[in-house]
Formats: structure tokens, sequence, C-alpha cells
């Protein structure tokens, strides 16, 4: 059985002798190995359930320590990190030796991070190696954005779960790349585009399959819940149905049963949604429900990330 805890000492200790640790980020629960150790990484691949093409971010605490891995830091990637590290936006940046094949599943950039947690902070300032760490879930499932939601899932794999409250931003980081100094988006996330397009000028938009270049189209069909979701149109409503479940931005559809619907923000705050998106869409899915209705969020802000994560959790 798992245990969960608050304290970063008995987390260091288990990642030291190899173990995998659930560990709190502002953007989701990560489920953290050594990245320098292979056999936690394989650890890692094998709990979530993991095809090895999938390649892992590495996450650590200091612009110097990402240094020690990469080979280079574009301009651009510099402009980004000076500004939003520590936080929700990952980088993808040739890879040193150092690195094993493994955790970039072969290719030859590695996918970095500073996450903005103060616990994880304190925990990777106590640790001689970077954090492999993807989302904490079965392979396929909804992220989870508390420690409970870790423990309820691979509780049984995972010997402690790091708890940090609920995830303050609660959509996976924005993941950048950079070809020949072009920016270039390959999963959109915490970090708004509008925010990042502020920094470094225009970025264009690449996440129509995967952010994985090696598997176009096959992980089209991601972030979902067991029970069937349907994305509606704007402005469009479901129809009345006594076994549907809502998941609603700013106020409950008529027809469908208010104990079955959960509010993403009253106030219409797309930041407060985001934060309430991956736990709404949990709670719904464990109703007495047949299909999950979602009304599609504006297009604005972290907006355009909630509307991706609904698309690829819909079916198609
Ligand atoms: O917010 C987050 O990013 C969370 C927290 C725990 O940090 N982590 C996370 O990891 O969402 P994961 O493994 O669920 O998603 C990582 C994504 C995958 O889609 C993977 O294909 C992509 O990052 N990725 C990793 N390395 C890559 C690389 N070298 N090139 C392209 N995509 C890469
Ligand atoms: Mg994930």
């Amino acid at each position: 059985m798992t245990q969960i805890g608050t304290d970063v000492h008995v987390a260091a200790e288990f990642l030291e002798a190899g173990n995998v640790v659930g560990i709190p980020t502002e953007t989701v629960y990560g489920l953290a190995g050594n990245a320098l150790n292979p056999d936690a990484v394989l650890t890692i691949f094998r709990v979530k359930n993991r095809p090895a093409f999938d390649p892992l971010i590495v996450h650590t605490d200091s612009l110097q320590k990402v240094r020690q891995f990469v080979a280079d830091i574009p301009e651009p990637a510099h402009q980004l990190a000076q500004a939003f590290w520590p936080g929700p936006l990952t980088l993808l940046l040739p890879k040193r030796d150092l690195i094993p094949d493994l955790v970039t599943s072969g290719l030859p950039t590695v996918a970095v991070r500073i996450p903005r947690h103060p616990l994880t902070l304190k925990l990777l300032h106590l640790l001689n190696f970077p954090l492999a760490a993807p989302s904490a879930n079965p392979f396929g499932y909804i992220s989870p954005t508390t420690a409970q939601h870790v423990a309820d899932q691979l509780g049984d794999q995972v010997p402690y779960v790091l708890d940090g409250g609920p995830a303050s931003v609660g959509l996976e980081s924005t993941i950048i790349g950079f070809e020949e100094g072009q920016a270039t988006v390959f999963r959109l996330g915490g970090m708004a585009i509008e925010q990042i397009e502020a920094v470094i000028g225009p970025v264009s938009v690449r996440t129509h399959s995967t952010s994985n270049p090696k598997a176009p189209g096959m992980l089209s069909s991601h972030y979902a819940p067991r029970k069937p979701l349907i994305l509606l149109q704007p402005g469009e409503s479901p129809t009345p149905n006594n076994r549907a479940g809502a998941l609603v931005f700013r106020e409950p559809f008529g027809g469908i049963r208010e104990d079955h619907q959960r509010v993403l923000s009253p106030t219409g705050d797309l930041n407060e949604a985001a934060k309430n998106l991956f736990a709404h869409l949990r709670t719904l899915d464990s109703l007495p429900v047949d299909v999950i209705y979602a009304e599609p969020l504006p297009n604005q802000g972290l907006g355009w990330a909630m509307n991706d994560r609904l698309r690829r959790a819909s079916v198609q």
C-alpha cells in the first residue's frame, strides 16, 4: 500500500533507492524517478503502462542544473526560461549523453521543466539527480490533480505520494520545441500562448496528433474518462436525459439533473475552470450516468488547452 505524506526527506530516500514516488506540481501530479537511472525510468513506464515510444519530461530546480544535461539553449528558449520558470512550461532541448536514451525514447532532444511547487522544488534541491516524471495516471486516463487521485489509481505500485494539495494550474505544461531558432508549440497546456507570444513573438502550433513526432496520430484519443464524453458545439444544448452527466463552464444545462452536473467556474474565470477540469471529469466519471456532455470553453487563455483536452477525451 502507498503512504501519502508531506515529508520531502522520505520522498528523497525512496528516490535515492531507485523507487518511484508521486510528486505534486502546479500542473498535475507526476510519477517521479531518478532520470539518470535506467531501472527507475523503466519502473515509471511499467507502473504507468506507458508505451516506450512516448518520452518523459525531466524536472529540475535551476537553469544551472539544466545546463548539465542539455547541449544548447537557443535564445528564445532562454528568454522563455527566464520569464516563466519555475512554471507550467516544458522546453525541448538537445540532450547530452548523461540523459539515458530511454528517457527520450531515442530522440535527440530532452523535454525539460522547472516546476513551480514549493515541496517539489525543495525535493529537487535535496537530490543530486533530476527527476523524470510523466503525469501520474494510468496511460490514456485523466491526469491526477490531487495526491488521492494518484493513490486511487497507482497506489499499490507507488510506495509514497508527496502531498502538496490540489494542483494550482490543473493542466499539463505547455510544450515548446525549437527548430532553426523558430519556436513551435507541440502541446497546449497550463501556460497560455498569449503569454508566450508576448515574450518571443508569434509561435506556430502543431498539436494535431501528439507531441511525439514519431507517433503521428496515435495518441489523438487521450486524457479520457471511462464513460463516453460528447463535446458539444458552442451554443449547443444536450437533449434532456436522466442518465446523462454534464461538464459546464458557468451554469448548469436544463434537462439534465443538477446533481449530475459540474460547473467549472460560476464567475467565468478560465484559470479557475482549468484548476477544476480534471477533478470534475473524474467525479462525473464516477456518477451513475451513461454519457457525459461537455460544453466547449471560450478560445482564449487556458480555454485553448481545455478544449484540446476535451476533444481528445471525447468520442470522435
Ligand atoms: O505538466 C506536465 O508536463 C506534467 C508534470 C508532471 O510535469 N508531466 C506530463 O508528462 O504531462 P507526460 O509524460 O504525461 O507528458 C509528456 C509529453 C508526452 O506527450 C511526450 O510525448 C512529450 O511530453 N515529450 C517528452 N519528451 C519529448 C521530446 N523529446 N520530443 C517531443 N515530445 C516529447
Ligand atoms: Mg500524461
